[in-house]
């Protein structure tokens, strides 16, 4: 089984999010998601009740909370209400632009591990630690503050440098850190990072699946992506 998922990030408003999900399950049949499953992680704004036949919505983000006093974060309730129990975590815009660092990642992961949510952890070098060469190193702490045994866990390696950038990773280098996370983890280990309708296949051939930003946002290629 291949995990495709599409992170829509900031993008997409709620009722072109809908328009989105309920054309690609229409085009998606019971024989192309036989050997893939399919998740698309829309805008907390966006988000719809979880019931599509062919497709699994996941959240971006959460707060680590039932409810309360958190003025601009969605909690548990506002997914439980939608029946959501798929996360995104520690994505790199999270950690560097909201300034998320291992220490929140981790209690969300707790958290979320405590309501069984099948949980994408997302972690990924920036250039400068790759050209450092201690990349290794550096996903395995990134890593060590999680429990890597989680039953419902999903690593997402995401090289930051490859984020947005049209820079994907070479197939070469994608296997080194997969190989290198097997030896910690049973997680599936998804890529992402430039992942689009022309790379995709050669990705899905050495990994557990994709995490796809800027392409999952044109359905025909993200459509493309799934059927190819
Ligand atoms: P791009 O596919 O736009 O590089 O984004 C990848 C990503 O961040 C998915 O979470």
């Amino acid at each position: 089984m291949k995990i495709v998922a599409g992170n829509f990030k900031s993008n997409l408003t709620r009722s072109a999010s809908m328009e989105y999900l309920t054309a690609l399950d229409s085009m998606l049949n019971t024989e192309m998601c036989r050997n893939k499953d399919i998740y698309i992680f829309p805008s907390n704004t966006s988000l719809v009740q979880n019931n599509y036949k062919h497709i699994t919505l996941g959240a971006q983000n959460c707060n680590d909370s039932d409810s309360g006093a958190f003025t601009g974060e969605a909690s548990l309730l506002h997914l439980q209400e939608f029946e959501i129990n798929t996360i995104l975590i520690g994505h790199s815009e999270r950690r560097n632009i909201f300034f998320e660092n291992d220490n929140i990642c981790a209690r969300k992961f707790e958290y979320f591990k405590s309501h069984n949510f099948k949980i994408f952890y997302c972690i990924g070098e920036s250039l400068g630690i790759r050209e450092g060469g201690k990349y290794l190193e550096f996903l395995e702490s990134q890593l060590s503050f999680i429990d890597t045994n989680y039953k419902n866990l999903i690593i997402a390696y995401e090289p930051i440098w490859a984020i947005g950038t049209g820079l994907n990773a070479s197939v070469e280098q994608i296997c080194e850190c997969i190989s290198h996370l097997r030896g910690i983890s049973n997680a599936p280990i998804i890529y992402g990072g430039s992942v689009n309708e022309n790379n995709s296949n050669d990705i899905l051939r050495i990994s557990d699946g994709i995490l796809v930003g800027s392409a999952s946002l044109d359905i025909n290629k993200f459509y493309k992506i799934i059927s190819d």
